[in-house]
């Protein structure tokens, strides 16, 4: 069963028929919301919004660990994650599909392991590449099929947040070989690997980096609203498409990152 974590723009998934809510306590705390069960396209599905259903929960303050700890609980075998974000690479505009193929994590103080427990073994995962394979290659499948114009490969860099980057953050980023900045890619993804989830990402360019193109002044979040509905419509589309198949094999598209 695939799950679903909606982030900004993404707090409901109209294609998902629900049949029922679970409250999972979890060893961790509490995961961000109720976990919603239902049917896309006849395949079982689960959502989960990542800030809570009123997005009252920054992205430092996630439970990670309960999320992802709830989400495999209950029978999840993939994850994909939904979220927004900023555009560094001069290519990105706001409202393109990102699906972006490499990690670099700027957070600090978040809880990023399972493996932290007193008497549990030291534990280093291979992280080398942090999204699934497989999972990408369905999503951009989705796309090509679906004729919706995604950007496969990209470097995601995961900031502390809440508040957003000076644009002396961006250069810096820029020169790190980052492409897109969000704030909650991390430690999602690394969770996901220590619980041997398959995860990937479709990130929704929201707005331009700081200091950046229409954000040469300064970045109005209110103004983004517009922009994450109408790339969410697309989104959504995808899922559906991806979830039906969620069964098959897949051969990326072309012979891309
Ligand atoms: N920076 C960090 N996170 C974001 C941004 C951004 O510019 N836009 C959407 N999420």
């Amino acid at each position: 069963m695939l799950a679903i974590i909606g982030g900004s723009g993404l707090t409901t998934l109209s294609s998902l028929d629900v049949s029922h809510r679970e409250v999972v306590r979890t060893p961790y705390g509490e995961p961000s919301g109720a976990l919603v069960f239902g049917c896309i396209a006849g395949q079982q599905a689960v959502f989960l919004p990542r800030h809570g259903y009123g997005h009252t929960i920054p992205p430092h303050r996630v439970n990670y660990r309960a999320n992802l700890w709830a989400l495999q609980h209950v029978g999840a075998t993939g994850i994909i994650s939904v979220a927004s974000v900023g555009g560094i690479r001069a290519d990105l505009a706001p409202g393109d599909l990102v699906l972006p193929h490499q990690i670099i994590d700027y957070t600090w103080g978040r809880r990023s392991t399972f493996f932290d427990g007193e008497g549990t073994p030291v534990t280093h995962v291979d992280f080398t590449d942090p999204y699934d394979p497989e999972l990408r290659c369905r999503i951009a499948t989705a796309a090509d099929s679906l004729g919706i114009a995604l950007k496969v490969g990209g470097v995601y860099a995961a900031t502390q947040g809440p508040r957003l980057e000076t644009a002396a953050e961006i250069n810096r980023m820029e020169r790190d070989g980052v492409d897109l900045v969000g704030m909650t890619g991390m430690p999602e993804a690394i969770l996901a690997r220590e619980l041997d989830l398959p995860y990937a990402a479709i990130n929704v360019v929201a707005n331009h980096a700081a200091g950046r193109g229409s954000s040469a002044n300064g970045i109005r979040f209110e103004s983004l609203e517009l922009v994450l509905q109408d790339a969410m419509v697309q989104v959504r589309t995808m899922i559906e498409h991806l979830v039906g198949k969620h069964d098959q094999l897949c051969v990326m598209p072309t012979a891309r990152t």
